[in-house]
């Protein structure tokens, strides 16, 4: 297998059916019980199947829930952070005999894979939220989202069946094995990884450069899938990071490839979390900056860079590369950081997120020394469309 570093748990799991294999399941799949996805699952079914979530190949038992939630490793040790698990409805679950093969259908009627059901599982949801997302207030989108879900868990092996047909971006989706295939072919021997959920402003395009600075490429990995409604839209955020790249970056120095999973807001947990799938497609280093995944003031500036301290380099394999809060600094009259800058406050300018989406709304331009220019256009011309489309 291509690739620069070993997959998370050693072998990148493949669980795609093709062929006649896939004609004959899809068949069978047609009398089997039916299990509703919502779209966080059907990611979830996705991403597993092409090995971005490796080692897992289904979602969790019990046991590998209860290790994840309490130590932040598998069962059997491996380093894991995030519960990934499919709840349904307590009537539907006690149907579902385990041992029995299910199929596993969208929102839209088409059954996207099966799951063969090894167990199923009760859990207490706010100990969950407590210990995954260190609060149990629903006020915490990625809480809300955990209590709105049903409350049993289906665990066990699953195979895809059907590809999402209408995806969105498909010039910019690649599975693990491709990106690995590309890093390859451009001769990269270093790749660092970027999640970002919000357009890429100076301080990202900073600590993305610093970056390169010491690493061979850039794999910019934009989330894509479901975030909270407030976020820029995915289809803003994916012209604005074109355009960025068109104007500011080496062509030859950076990858745009889209992350479909859901957004957890989960903070330290979910920075673990991605940064070991990114190691699933090939990265051998990931940026975390300051509140990574955080989402109002649930999480500490750094601790989603303190979290990696529980683990060894050899369990991680990918090196997190942790970077300060940057800001524009009037007086450097650049970017910069408090590691670098010894002007105060009052000459660093940062918007908040809410402040930035508040002035796009209104058609107000950013300043240039917050976002490029170029950015910034798309920015307000995509959030007035969408204004005048709500
Ligand atoms: S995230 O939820 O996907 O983490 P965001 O897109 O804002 O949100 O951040 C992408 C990455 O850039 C994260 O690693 C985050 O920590 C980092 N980051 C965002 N803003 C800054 C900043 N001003 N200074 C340093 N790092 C930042």
């Amino acid at each position: 297998m291509k690739g620069l570093i070993a997959p998370h748990g050693g072998t990148l799991i493949d669980r795609v059916l093709t062929g006649a294999e896939r004609e004959e399941q899809r068949q069978i799949a047609k009398t089997l019980k039916q299990v509703p996805l919502d779209s966080f699952a059907l990611s979830d079914l996705e991403l597993i199947a092409v090995g971005a979530f490796s080692p897992l190949t289904g979602f969790l038992g019990a046991a590998d829930y209860v290790s994840v939630l309490e130590n932040m490793r598998l069962a059997d040790g491996t380093v894991w952070s995030l519960p990934i698990t499919l709840p349904v409805e307590k009537a539907l679950a006690e149907q579902i005999q385990v041992g029995e093969t299910v199929a596993l259908v969208g929102e839209d009627g088409v059954i996207y894979g099966t799951l063969q059901v090894s167990e199923q599982y009760q859990v207490d949801k706010v100990r969950e939220a407590e210990l995954v997302y260190r609060t149990t207030e629903d006020a915490h989108p990625g809480v809300a989202k955990l209590y709105q879900r049903p409350d049993v868990y289906l665990a066990g092996d699953i195979w895809l069946l059907e590809r999402q047909s209408d995806r969105d971006f498909a010039e910019f989706r690649f599975d693990p094995r491709e990106t690995r295939e590309l890093f390859a072919e451009k001769g990269w021997n270093t790749v660092v990884g970027f999640q970002t959920r919000n357009p890429v402003h100076r301080a990202h395009e900073y600590i993305q450069k610093s970056a390169l600075e010491i690493v061979d490429g850039l794999f910019l990995n934009p989330l894509v899938g479901e975030t909270k409604s407030d976020d820029i839209p995915a289809d803003v955020r994916m012209e604005s990071y074109e355009v960025l790249l068109r104007h500011y970056y080496p062509e030859d120095r950076v990858q745009l490839g889209v992350f479909p999973a859901a957004m957890r807001y989960a903070g330290p947990r979910e920075a673990v979390f991605h940064a070991m799938v990114r190691k699933n497609f090939g990265c051998t280093h990931f940026i975390v900056g300051r509140d990574h995944a955080g989402v109002g003031d649930y999480y500490g500036t750094y601790d989603a860079q303190l979290i990696f301290r529980h683990f060894t380099a050899e369990e991680l394999g990918i090196q997190p590369l942790f970077f300060e809060h940057s800001f524009y600094c009037t007086k450097c009259q650049a970017m910069a950081s408090t590691k670098t800058c010894p002007h105060g406050k009052e000459d660093h300018l940062t918007l908040s997120g809410t402040k930035v989406r508040a002035k796009l709304r209104a058609g107000e331009s950013l300043p240039v020394e917050f976002t490029r220019p170029e950015v910034a256009e798309v920015l307000i011309r995509g959030m007035q469309g969408k204004v005048h489309a709500n």
